[in-house]
């Protein structure tokens, strides 16, 4: 099958989580192109899409989630992935779903969202990004969990068959 990988990133962390799926679907026997959102211009061609976003603010970055609304009806005739990175900390904090992640999921009929943890390493911060980390003491460090990621993206290829 080939397949769409795109993630929304600002410091990279999410990237590389699109980076790892898209190996893993590859050892799947999947055809894999990983993308960033603000270049994918034309979603046909592909017979499925794992998308997602690092979240700020509660919410998807802007190019995720206008890939996802821009192409809503081409993505709901074929499967859909979607998933966030953000929360940090042991556990991981904040609980809650991104908040614009329900009408994501609605607008491309994906069959699972699934929230993985993010990193933080103060030193790639601006300073607002700083101050807010500060604000809402939110852990430093990195949380990504290579092996629920990877398990994911192994489920994913499966369901896909060959
Ligand atoms: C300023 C700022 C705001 C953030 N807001 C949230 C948030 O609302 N919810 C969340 O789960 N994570 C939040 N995070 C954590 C990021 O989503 C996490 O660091 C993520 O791994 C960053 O991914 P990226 O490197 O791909 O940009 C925030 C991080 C920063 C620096």
């Amino acid at each position: 099958m080939r397949v769409l990988v795109s993630a929304a990133t600002k410091h990279g962390a999410t990237a590389e989580i699109a980076g790892v799926i898209g190996e893993e679907l590859r050892t799947g026997g999947h055809e894999v192109s990983v993308v960033e959102p603000s270049v994918v211009d034309d979603v046909t061609g592909y017979d499925a899409y794992v998308l997602g976003s690092a979240i700020y603010a509660g919410r998807w970055l802007g190019e995720a989630r206008e890939l996802v609304e821009r192409n809503a009806p081409a993505l709901r005739t074929k499967p859909v992935w979607l998933f966030s990175s953000g929360p940090v900390g042991e556990p991981p904090k904040p609980e809650e779903d991104p908040v614009d992640v329900e009408a994501l999921v609605a607008a491309s009929g994906a069959r699972e969202h699934r929230v993985f943890s993010g990193k933080i390493d103060r030193t790639t911060l601006g300073l607002g990004e700083k101050a807010i980390v500060i604000a809402l003491r939110a852990a430093e460090g990195d949380f990504r969990d290579w092996e629920e990621i990877r398990a994911w993206a192994t489920g994913i290829s499966r369901a896909l068959g060959s």
